[in-house]
Formats: structure tokens, C-alpha cells, sequence
């Protein structure tokens, strides 16, 4: 049976560490907050040599608020930020908080935000690994570096972030995989387990199918990032509109019914377009005039067709503004032809 001093003694030492941990935690605080006021100041809390090459130090600027995001994953998200930033009472309990996140979805829709967002909401560094820095012809210097890597953010609480994640993650058992590559994940996995629950760990990939199973259960929430649905959409129209000081000249339902199926980083861009026209037009034009040029514009573009590599023009399928007012119209004679019908039968009974 387990000593019952042995075990107090073992809290006892636990709720120091972590003590220590949040003082260390909340001294870089202080520390890091001016040096990200400006780009140009050197880094107060540089990271050493012998780990500064394996890892880019990314700037967090943004918040959770910055993101339009469903209810759910927002949802996810914050009660992953709370559980980490509850750890201490969590470990009074001797239970600790999850610290491993995997953020799946098409391209374009907020996996690296997130991750910026989780840094920046916990006030930690985010350390985005660097493969082509990591990964050597050696598979014992690969070892060595993920090895350092670790040891490195065990004691220094970092938000760990392997994008694109699926690059080094990929299935063990492709057969197009050389053998080198199985080791190097093998080798990645054995390191992950090591790490404690000080510090976080976020992958992010595009490619869910090519996750070996050992990778994907190493993750303990993992997070759908999907493309934004109608209510998103709204969402940021109604932010755009604000932001423009004037009415876009379209409803939000008609800027969602033309951005369906466009990823946050395309409408994000859509967006700007606007704003570059409006500020080079030096107030010629109105922005609503500026929108409808835009979703013109936005008709012709070349999109890249991803099933056979062609790039084509989007003439037949792509949002417009023109679209959008077609349906509506379609929508105003379907009603009145519904309408007229239902006299009509209200007439013959
Ligand atoms: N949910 C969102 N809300 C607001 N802006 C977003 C959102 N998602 C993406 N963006 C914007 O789109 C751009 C790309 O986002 P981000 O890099 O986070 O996407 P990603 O999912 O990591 O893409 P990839 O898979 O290509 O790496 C960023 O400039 C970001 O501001
Ligand atoms: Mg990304």
C-alpha cells in the first residue's frame, strides 16, 4: 500500500514545481510583452543556441476574438485555454490537464491562428518547428534534435507547434514511405511522451488520412477546422460592414450565399481587395460600388482546380454579385408563384 507521507510529500513537491513554473511563466510575461510592441527589438527572452535553429519563435498578436469561428469550435477552444490555465488546481487533484491538441481541416481556415491564439491567450512563446532543421540523413542526429527539442520546452513552458503536421506525421505504413521517415516519426513519438503537461503541443495538418494511428491517438482533443458555414459568413460580413463605416451595398445573406464554399483565407483576401480599391479610388468611389467591383473581379479569377492540377478561369461557378441577385430574383417569383398557387387552391375549395 502506498505510503501516505510519501504521497503528501509528492503534492507537496508538485505544488512547488508549479509554483515555480507560474512565477518563471509569469516573469517572462513581463518580460516578452515590450518586445512585442516592435518588430525590430531584439528578443528579451531569446532562445539558446543549440535551439534557436530548430524552431521559429512566432509572434502571437492575435486573440481569440480576432477569429470568426462556429460555436463549437470556439467552444473547443476556450475550454482547452481555461483546462491549461487551471492546471495548478487541476493538479491539487492529482488529475492534469490535457496539453495535447491536433487541429484538422482544409487549408485557409485559422489551424496556425489558432495556434497563435492559443500562445498568445496562455502567455507562452510559440515555437513552430522547423523540419528541414530537425530532419537529418542521420536518424541518430534527428534523435538527438527532437531530443533537445523537448528537453528544451520540458522546462521552459512553449506552445509546441508542428505545422503541417502530416509533412513528418505520415502513415508508417504507406508504402511510399522510405523506411527513414517511419524512424524519424518513431523517433518524434517517443520524445512527445516525455513531455509534461507544462507545455502544449499543437499539430495542425490538411491531411487527417495520412496520420499513422499511433500519431492521431497521442492527441488528446482533436479539434475539426472546417471551411466557415452560413452563420460564419454572416458573421464576417457584419464585422466587414462595421469596419467599412457604410453599407456594403449586398445583405449578409447574399455575401454568404456567394462566398459558400470559400475558405476564411479567400474571403479574407476578398475583403482586402475591397479595402486596396477604396483607398486607391481616394474617395471616388463608394463602398458599395468598390464591393460590387470586387465580386466582379472575383467572377474572372483563376482558381487552381486541385483535382487535375489546371488552373481555370471560375466563369460559370464563382460567387457574383450578379449571382446572387439572379437568385434572389429566382426567390421573389418562386414566392409569388407559390403565392398565386395557394389562391388559386384556396379558391377551388
Ligand atoms: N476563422 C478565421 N477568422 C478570421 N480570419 C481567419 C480565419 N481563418 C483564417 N483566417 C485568416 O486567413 C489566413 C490564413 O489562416 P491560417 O494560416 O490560420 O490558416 P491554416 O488553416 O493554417 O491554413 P494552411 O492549412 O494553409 O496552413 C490568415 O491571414 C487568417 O487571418
Ligand atoms: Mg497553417
Amino acid at each position: 500500500m502506498a505510503n501516505p507521507n510519501i504521497r503528501g510529500d509528492r503534492q507537496a513537491l508538485q505544488r512547488t514545481m508549479d509554483a515555480i513554473l507560474e512565477a518563471s511563466r509569469a516573469s517572462k510575461r513581463e518580460t516578452t510583452q515590450p518586445a512585442q510592441t516592435s518588430l525590430f527589438a531584439p528578443s528579451a527572452n531569446a532562445l539558446p543556441n543549440g535551439i534557436s535553429e530548430l524552431v521559429f519563435d512566432v509572434p502571437t498578436n492575435k486573440r481569440l476574438s480576432d477569429l470568426v469561428l462556429s460555436e463549437h469550435l470556439k467552444d473547443s477552444v476556450e475550454e482547452f485555454i481555461y483546462e491549461f490555465s487551471h492546471a495548478s488546481l487541476l493538479r491539487e487533484h492529482s488529475v492534469e490537464p490535457r496539453h495535447t491538441l491536433l487541429l484538422i481541416g482544409p487549408p485557409g481556415n485559422g489551424k496556425t491562428s489558432l495556434a497563435e491564439v492559443i500562445a498568445a491567450e496562455l502567455s507562452l512563446p510559440l515555437l513552430s518547428v522547423r523540419y528541414d532543421a530537425i530532419v537529418d540523413s542521420f536518424l541518430g542526429e534527428t534523435a538527438n534534435r527532437f531530443r533537445r527539442l523537448i528537453d528544451y520546452v520540458a522546462t521552459n513552458p512553449s506552445v509546441l507547434f508542428f505545422d503541417e503536421f502530416d509533412a513528418v506525421g505520415k502513415d508508417r505504413g504507406d508504402s511510399q514511405e522510405t523506411g527513414e521517415i517511419k524512424r524519424v516519426v518513431s523517433s518524434l513519438l517517443v520524445q512527445l511522451d516525455r513531455l509534461p503537461s507544462h507545455s502544449v503541443v499543437i499539430c495542425a495538418t490538411n491531411h487527417p488520412e495520412l496520420l499513422d494511428k499511433a500519431v492521431w491517438r497521442r492527441f488528446e482533443v482533436r479539434v475539426e477546422v472546417p471551411l466557415p458555414g452560413p452563420s460564419e459568413l454572416k458573421e464576417w460580413f457584419h464585422r466587414f460592414e462595421r469596419s467599412l463605416g457604410a453599407s456594403a451595398g449586398i445583405d449578409a445573406q447574399e455575401f454568404a450565399d456567394c462566398m459558400a464554399g470559400e475558405s476564411m483565407s479567400e474571403i479574407e483576401a476578398f475583403t482586402l481587395d475591397v479595402r486596396r480599391k477604396l483607398i486607391l479610388s481616394r474617395g471616388k468611389l463608394t463602398p458599395a460600388r468598390a464591393v460590387q467591383e470586387i465580386l466582379g473581379r472575383w467572377q474572372r479569377r483563376l482558381r487552381k482546380n486541385l483535382q487535375n492540377g489546371d488552373y481555370v478561369a471560375e466563369l460559370s461557378s464563382g460567387p457574383t454579385a450578379e449571382r446572387a441577385a439572379e437568385r434572389k430574383a429566382n426567390k421573389r417569383t418562386a414566392s409569388k408563384r407559390n403565392l398565386r398557387s395557394e389562391k388559386n387552391a384556396a379558391g377551388a375549395e
